[in-house]
């Protein structure tokens, strides 16, 4: 492999907290490096369009601290095909730029393993999104910032549920997995939990919730994942309970995108600046083609490929805690 002289960095897919610490980190580790470090604008539509910009260590002041991320990020449709691609790869020779940081989920890992099987670009992948949901590695940039959003919303929540003997259906992000809804879940002290991984069906889920009024509890939160497989959305579920248990107020609360934002925690502030700093190290000994993980406190690499088609189990023990602490 050529000797690696500049670098371009780019944030891809939906943003995360943390994204900006991870950015600072691949830029300092650069120029602590001797190697000069282009910012990529707009994911890899900013690759195609030429928004690529040089960053210093200056230019990535006062950042550590904050959500979303400065590189702008987008869902690129252009990049699906070969032809995006390829006036991609002729954009970033004009800068010649020889390798890349992609920070992103699965939907980013997938087009960079395209990129690199036809370009052959050295490639290394950072992990940034909310759903922790990517293999190879235990934590993703941001999923601890969201489970904490999503901890002291339920906290607000609880109050007035408490308050008005409610019961509150939460709606919480993901798509495929239900890491947020679980860990937040058991965090918050949610009664019930539904997540993509597991059918509880509806049927259950009225059996519980009256054997927990029973029980003497005159209020609970259902967390549900938006993903969950019971085929019916949060609203049609709430109004399926309130039907079968008439005597409970409900009230349904879909959190949304307030997940997604917000300063980073201590917690993903260290874990971006760590494997910002690992993707430089990795990128120089000659790794590439590969995803920076964490796994037991220790940085790990693992096949890009394997990130996009290996699955992140569910932590079944944690479904086994919910149900025993929610009775
Ligand atoms: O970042 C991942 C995720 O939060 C998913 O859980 C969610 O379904 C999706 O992003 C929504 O993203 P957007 O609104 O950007 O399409």
């Amino acid at each position: 492999m050529n000797k690696i002289r500049k670098i371009g960095v780019l944030t891809s897919g939906g943003d995360a907290p943390g994204m900006n610490a991870a950015v600072r980190a691949v830029v300092r580790s650069s120029v602590f490096n001797g190697i000069e470090c282009f910012g990529i604008y707009k994911g890899y539509q900013g690759m195609i369009d030429g928004l690529i910009k040089p960053l210093n260590a200056r230019s990535v002041n006062n950042i550590i601290n904050k959500g979303g991320t400065i590189l702008k990020t987008a869902r690129c449709k252009e990049f699906y095909s070969k032809q995006g691609r390829k006036k991609a790869f002729k954009k970033i020779n004009e800068y010649q730029i020889d390798a890349l940081v992609v920070i992103g989920g699965d939907g980013s890992f997938t087009g960079a393993i395209k990129f690199y099987e036809e370009h052959k670009l050295p490639i290394i992948g950072i992990p940034g999104t909310i759903d922790n949901d990517i293999f190879g590695t235990s934590f993703t940039i941001g999923f601890d910032t969201a489970i904490n959003t999503v901890v002291e919303s339920i906290d607000k929540i609880r109050d007035t549920a408490i308050s008005h003997n409610r019961l509150f259906f939460v709606e919480v992000m993901g798509r495929d997995a239900g890491h947020i809804a679980l860990n937040a879940g058991i965090g918050a002290g949610a009664e019930e939990i539904l997540i993509p991984e597991e059918d509880m069906g509806l049927d259950r889920l009225l059996d519980s919730l009256r054997i927990s009024q029973k029980s003497g509890k005159t209020s609970s939160i259902v967390m549900i994942a938006e993903g969950d497989k019971t085929g019916k959305n949060i609203f049609e579920i709430a109004s399926y309970v309130e039907n079968n248990m008439p005597d409970y107020e409900v009230r349904v609360s879909v959190l949304g995108h307030i997940q997604r934002g917000g300063r980073p925690t201590c917690f993903d502030r260290v874990l971006a600046s760590r494997m910002g700093v690992y993707a430089i190290d990795s990128l120089l000994k000659g790794s590439h083609n590969v995803m920076v993980g964490i796994n037991n406190q220790k940085m790990v690499l693992s096949p890009l490929v394997d990130a996009v088609k290996g699955k992140t189990d569910i932590n079944k023990n944690l479904i086994r805690v919910s149900e025993i602490l929610s009775i």
